[in-house]
């Protein structure tokens, strides 16, 4: 094995998906403290306290008690290098999500005992299953009552369409809830009235009574034989194939507050989960250990520190080391970059990185040249990984600077808000600004922005529009904004598009028009 294929079987890059409060930012923060990323517990949530404090935009997450950003974070544990995307919880900012999830190789879903699946978790597998990448199921607030364990294994398999397979088993719950015994490994992970983790290994799963004895009530101990018992007979078997293929999930359960089951799940998931994977490629399968570097874009955030007004792109490696100071093409134009100050980031900080490898995610100064999904590569024969999921929009809101001398800042704002992926922009014949959004949070958070980071108050009046359609011919585009009522608007690369106000009147215009060809997306416009 060589230093790159090395540095490549260490490395594990995923994403933590749930609804919100099932619990992503309190496992974060323990996996941090395990890796010795962060010294104390409440570290992750007082560095989001310290952001509001400085940062004007995290005001608004304060506000509304929601998590709109995302970040990645490095740490080690034993002999891996972790990359955590995080990634916001609110459904409203579901694209930005989905485009993180393009840039993991595995993904871990955290289900709340008590509430089991929920609508936004559901919405976010979907994109890991259609991706086919393995999930791997945390089950948490053991320590609180929570539901049957094997109503849930039910519902994740019903609900998500997927088997699932406990790598182990709770010991109680709520109040009487003690550890977990791992059915794979055959021990008990449990926790003594000084909270101390001990460890002990069974030689015949008969003996977990003659431990548990005394240790728990004989109910949870007659509950627990039981269905474990059910497991083994009638539960899914524990297939490795399936996992890598998506099609099973290994369970997990805990409680991340109090750091129960987290060490278990963090050491059977970095053994389990692939490390960085080969993506396909305009030029075919590139494989992570190819000597030439390569990467994509998978995020764009501007001001991420209001003092710098910097701007960063986020690019996930694909193959090849990384070097800072490397020259590279860009795929989009063919143009040679430098990149010179590429940043790493860690818990609480972020550091200028020599090098990187694939897996890893690099920070990019970025003064306008990258879009998101450009990729680039060490060679100039270069070489690029598809676009990334752009959503139709489903709200749509005209706005302009409440004062007309901002003019210009507002025209900045627009444009680098838009770059970043938060929203989409039109313009109207007469160069009027329309946004559109997939979720309309997005729209407050675009006026608080533009506000915070460019100075520009904005009116803001939504429209009753629901559907936005690329029209293919721009000769029909032009015909259409002579002849007709339609109000047909041109995106940031200046391609005509028609916005509807629902599906009854698309339904209607295709109808009459059936020579007018129309996307759902910009995609090979
Ligand atoms: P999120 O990022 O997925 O939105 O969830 P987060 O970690 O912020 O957790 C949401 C709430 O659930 C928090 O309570 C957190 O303390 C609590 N929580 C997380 N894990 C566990 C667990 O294992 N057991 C129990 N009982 N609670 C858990 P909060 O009251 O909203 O915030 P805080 O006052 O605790 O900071």
């Amino acid at each position: 094995m060589n230093k790159l294929q090395q540095e490549i079987s260490r490395r594990r890059t995923f994403a933590i998906i749930s609804h919100p409060d099932a619990g992503k930012t309190t496992l974060t923060e323990k996996l941090l403290v395990l890796g010795g990323a962060i010294r104390t517990a409440g570290a992750v949530k007082s560095r989001k306290a310290e952001k509001f404090a400085t940062s004007d935009w995290m005001e608004l997450e304060k506000k509304r008690g929601i998590s709109v950003t995302s970040s990645v974070m490095q740490f080690e544990y034993d002999d891996y290098k972790i990359n955590i995307l995080d990634t916001p919880g609110h459904q409203d900012f579901s694209e930005d999500t989905y485009r993180t999830l393009m840039a993991v190789d595995s993904v871990v879903m955290i289900i709340d005992a008590a509430k089991g699946v929920e609508p936004q978790t559901i919405k976010l597998f979907k994109v890991c299953r259609d991706r086919g990448i393995p999930i791997f199921t945390f089950i948490n607030k053991l320590d609180r009552d929570g539901r049957d364990p094997l109503e849930l294994f039910e519902e994740i398999e019903k609900v998500l369409g997927i088997e699932s397979y406990p790598i182990n088993y709770p010991i109680g719950m709520g109040r009487s809830f003690r550890g977990v015994y791992d059915r794979q490994e055959h021990k008990i992970e449990w926790y003594n009235e000084k909270r101390e983790r001990q460890v002990q290994k069974l030689d015949e799963v008969d003996e977990l009574s003659t431990i548990l004895k005394g240790q728990v009530d004989d109910y949870t101990l007659s509950q627990l034989e039981e269905n474990l018992m059910l497991l083994d007979e009638a539960g899914s078997t524990y297939d490795f194939e399936r996992i890598k293929a998506g099609k099973q999930t290994p369970v997990f359960f805990g409680s991340a507050i109090s750091s129960f089951g987290v060490p278990t799940f963090l050491e059977h998931y970095l053994k389990m989960a692939p490390g960085p994977q080969p993506r396909r490629s305009s030029a075919g399968i590139v494989q992570p250990d190819d000597p030439r570097f390569s990467g994509f874009v998978f995020k764009i955030q501007a001001n991420m520190n209001p003092s710098h007004r910097d701007r960063i792109a986020f690019l996930r490696i694909v193959s090849g080391k990384f070097e800072r100071g490397m020259n590279v093409y860009l795929d989009r134009t063919g143009k040679q970059l430098k990149l010179a100050q590429p940043q790493q980031f860690f818990a609480d900080s972020r550091e200028l990185i020599d090098d990187a490898y694939p897996g890893d995610i690099v920070g990019l100064y970025d003064t306008g040249f990258y879009q998101i999904g450009d990729a680039v590569c060490s060679e100039k024969e270069t070489f690029n990984f598809g676009a990334l999921p752009q959503f139709s929009p489903e709200h749509f809101a005209k706005v302009r600077a409440k004062d007309a001398m901002k003019q210009k800042h507002f025209l900045k704002g627009v444009s680098q808000l838009a770059q970043e992926g938060a929203i989409q922009v039109y313009k109207t014949p007469y160069e009027e600004t329309i946004l559109g959004v997939v979720g309309t949070l997005q729209f407050d958070v675009f006026v608080y922005r533009m506000e915070a980071e460019y100075g520009v108050k904005l009116d803001i009046e939504r429209m009753p529009h629901q559907v936005a359609k690329w029209i293919v011919s721009r000769d029909d585009a032009e015909a259409l904004r002579r002849n007709s009522n339609n109000l047909v608007v041109t995106d940031y690369k200046d391609r005509p598009v028609i916005i509807f106000e629902n599906d009854f009147s698309l339904r209607w215009f295709q109808q009459k028009h059936p020579e007018i060809e129309l996307r759902d997306s910009s995609h090979n416009l």
